[in-house]
């Protein structure tokens, strides 16, 4: 027997439950049609692109801690009107979703940018959780009412699926994702870097260059686990979980915790040519077949009626 491993997101019909999580592969289209290429992806969620060009911070952006990675990239890209270049020549090329991630620090930009990216895109992404950009990410998506109308603003111009990243940096991730969801969105991405630091004990200075920065990978999973799970006992909106996803365990604790579908990000930095997406995506398989189960739909959700 071979499990459905096909899964039907907000409208997007994708081929595994998998998808590369945003900001992994940088705004290199290159790699984006590499990844595609590998038929264990089921979507990629590009870079997030904002109004304005953007340089990003001074190195150091980034550190592996071991347990996770620390990084401040500063959302370096080229501004939406370049990157729409780009995005439009990679669509033709790829044959899987492509969910362009956006980061507005205003309803005003996300009206125009989602104009203008309409036809490159299968489906958006907010990014309202970047914990360390002035006037963008979490400064924006920490506040219930700027999160509606910057996703009402974004839902008026495009019928295409919308997510939102949310963050864990919050009081009560549950009011910000339902204040989105009123507000039109049709799935939630959970969760966004935790904002973190970490000081050279030699040089005796924070080690990233912007100071503060956002961890991701192992030591978040949890809190990805905990988040998912809690949005699902509150929200009736598919749910995509990402944070420290390493292996099939990882993936299946989410999708059982009330994930959809599953985003892959910081671990792909250990992986040769992509093969992390094979592995996980057999061991998913392995696991369903295992326990009996037709299909990865079975299973979603499945811990909170234990
Ligand atoms: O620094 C960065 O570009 C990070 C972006 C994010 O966390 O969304």
């Amino acid at each position: 027997m071979h499990p459905d491993m096909k899964v039907e997101l907000a409208g997007l019909a994708l081929r595994s439950p998998l998808i590369v999580a945003s900001g992994v592969l940088g705004s290199s289209t290159g790699l984006i049609k590499r990844v595609s290429e590998n038929n264990s992806v089921g979507a990629v969620v590009t870079k997030t692109v904002t109004y304005n060009p953007r340089n990003g911070y001074e190195n150091p952006t980034a550190v592996d801690l071991g347990f996770g990675f620390l990084n401040a990239m500063g959302l370096p890209n080229p501004g939406y009107l370049d990157y729409k270049n780009e995005l439009a020549e990679l669509r033709d090329k790829i044959e899987i979703p492509l969910i362009v991630s956006i980061g507005p620090s205003n309803s005003e930009e996300a009206a125009e940018m989602v104009k203008a990216l309409n036809d490159v895109s299968d489906a958006f992404e907010l990014n309202l959780s970047c914990p360390h950009t002035e006037k963008l990410g979490l400064e924006v998506g920490s506040d219930p009412e700027k999160v509606r109308s910057i996703t009402a603003s974004t839902r008026k111009y495009t019928s295409k699926p919308l997510f939102i990243k949310v963050s864990p940096n919050v009081t009560d991730v549950v009011e910000i994702a339902r204040a989105a969801v009123e507000a039109g969105v049709d799935a939630i991405t959970a969760i966004n870097t935790l904002k973190s630091m970490a000081i050279d004990v030699n040089a005796m200075k924070p080690v990233l260059s912007n100071t503060y920065g956002g961890l991701s990978g192992r030591a978040i999973h949890p809190i990805a686990v905990r988040i998912v799970y809690e949005l699902y006992e509150a929200l009736e909106v598919p749910i995509v979980g990402c944070g420290g996803v390493y292996d099939w365990k990882d993936a299946i604790e989410l999708i059982l915790a009330g994930a959809s579908a599953i985003q892959v990000g910081s671990a792909i930095a250990y992986s040769n040519d992509f093969k992390i997406f094979n592995d996980i995506e057999k061991g998913v398989n392995d696991y369903l077949v295992n326990k009996g189960f037709g299909s990865i739909k079975n299973i979603i959700g499945l811990a909170h009626k234990c």
